[in-house]
């Protein structure tokens, strides 16, 4: 099956009834036959019928055995570490989504090193591995910066190394990209972006192949607690069945905004895997077949950034990215303010990068809103400058 159809189309369905839309659980407990027995579900916390129906779901659009779906993906990152023990190292990629960088920060004071290198090196992440490395963290494409890592070569590295390897695919989808078939040995997933694709549930997976490793996971979505709850497993199925028509939508404005941004003259860099020049173009062609819906660009001017930001109108200030709307951020502000000051100064992005994320609106209204905002911070800045007077333009 195409993904597209498998997002519609559920693994096994087996309502009593026919209801063609699954239903939902909303139970805590599970009726035993006898004391001594258990049926197949018990408690809502271990396990629950609509939070597997999705879990297989998330498996098999990943191309995974197993799943487990979490009430956030900084619960399922969570989950993940804790496969780890006092004294193991991860190898973090350095540009990270600033909550995976503060969990990794607080992992460190509790006796699990961290170590950031630049995975788009492999030599980088080879010379980062010492006998005490446990695990390989990368994103890729990175938020925010769009930075391509290879994940066949890593994925290679770690297995020679005995290391386990993840990649969190939340700002791809498995529609574009699959990081088990490249080797990799978990997928992680925001489900709050593009799976879910509304904005309306947080939540998270990990996906792997090994049984073993899954059971790992499992055991600590049991024993912590942070599954996805039966309600939100039901909107994230709702949410899957037009993801493939969402990203592919998405992919092909992002590709055309990603141009307008690339010829404005207030624009310095704009970072988009679909663009040739990106570094790492002929990479990600090779492992993904999508590029996407979030951009970044730098205007070299934090308060010019600023301004464009503020001048929005139909594009949404909010953190996030993934969902139907449009919504445009200041990463250094906002969604990478968490980076803990320790490591601010390596791993922060640039203080005037701006992050979209496109929505499913008419590209020609994103780019007029675009287009208008910058219009406004221009003019903002020059007369700014003029009531100064520094100077004509801050641009
Ligand atoms: C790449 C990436 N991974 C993980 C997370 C954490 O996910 P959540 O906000 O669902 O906990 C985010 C959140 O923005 C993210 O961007």
């Amino acid at each position: 099956m195409k993904t597209s159809t498998r997002c519609v189309h559920l693994a096994a369905q087996d309502d009593v009834y026919g209801a063609v839309v699954p239903p939902i659980y909303q139970t805590a407990t599970f009726r035993q036959p006898t004391a001594a027995e258990f049926g197949e579900y018990d408690y809502t916390r271990t396990a629950n019928p609509t939070r597997t129906l999705l879990e297989r779901q998330l498996a098999e659009l990943e191309g995974g055995a197993h799943a487990c779906a979490f009430a956030s993906g900084m619960s399922a990152i969570t989950a993940l570490v804790r496969m780890l023990k006092v004294g193991d190292e991860i190898i973090a990629g350095n540009d990270l989504y600033g909550g995976t960088v503060r969990l990794f920060e607080q992992m460190s004071r509790q006796g699990i090193g961290v170590r950031y290198a630049d995975p788009t090196e492999i030599d980088a992440v080879r010379s980062a591995l010492t006998s005490r490395t446990r695990l390989i963290f990368i994103e890729t494409p990175t938020n925010p910066l769009l930075r391509i890592s290879d994940i066949r070569s890593l994925a290679q590295l770690a297995h020679e190394a005995g290391v386990m390897f993840a990649v969190d695919n939340s700002m791809l989808s498995p529609c574009f990209q699959r990081p088990l078939a490249l080797g990799a040995d978990f997928v992680i997933h925001s489900a709050t972006k593009f799976l879910c694709g509304h904005s309306d549930v947080t939540a998270g997976a990990v996906i792997t192949n090994d049984l073993a490793l899954h059971e790992g996971i499992a055991f600590q979505q049991n024993a912590e607690g942070a599954g996805l709850s039966p309600f939100e497993s039901w909107l994230l199925l709702r949410g899957i069945k037009t993801l493939a028509l969402r990203v592919e939508r998405q992919n092909e404005s992002a590709l055309r905004v990603a141009k307008f941004l690339e010829l404005h003259p207030a624009v310095k860099k704009v970072y988009y895997p679909g663009l040739k020049d990106h570094y790492g173009h002929e990479i990600h062609r090779s492992q993904s077949a999508g590029d996407g819906a979030v951009i970044s660009f730098t205007t070299g001017d934090a308060t010019l950034s600023e301004r464009v930001v503020e001048a929005m109108r139909l594009f949404e200030i909010a953190v996030s990215f993934g969902s139907v709307g449009s919504v445009i951020s200041l990463p250094f502000r906002m969604s990478h303010a968490s980076i803990p000051d320790a490591v601010k100064k390596p791993l922060a992005p640039p203080a005037d990068l701006v992050r979209i994320s496109v929505g499913i609106e008419a590209v020609e209204d994103l780019i007029d809103d675009l287009d208008q905002a910058f219009a406004a911070a221009m003019k903002e800045g020059a007369t700014q400058s003029f009531v100064r007077g520094v100077g004509s333009s801050a641009v």
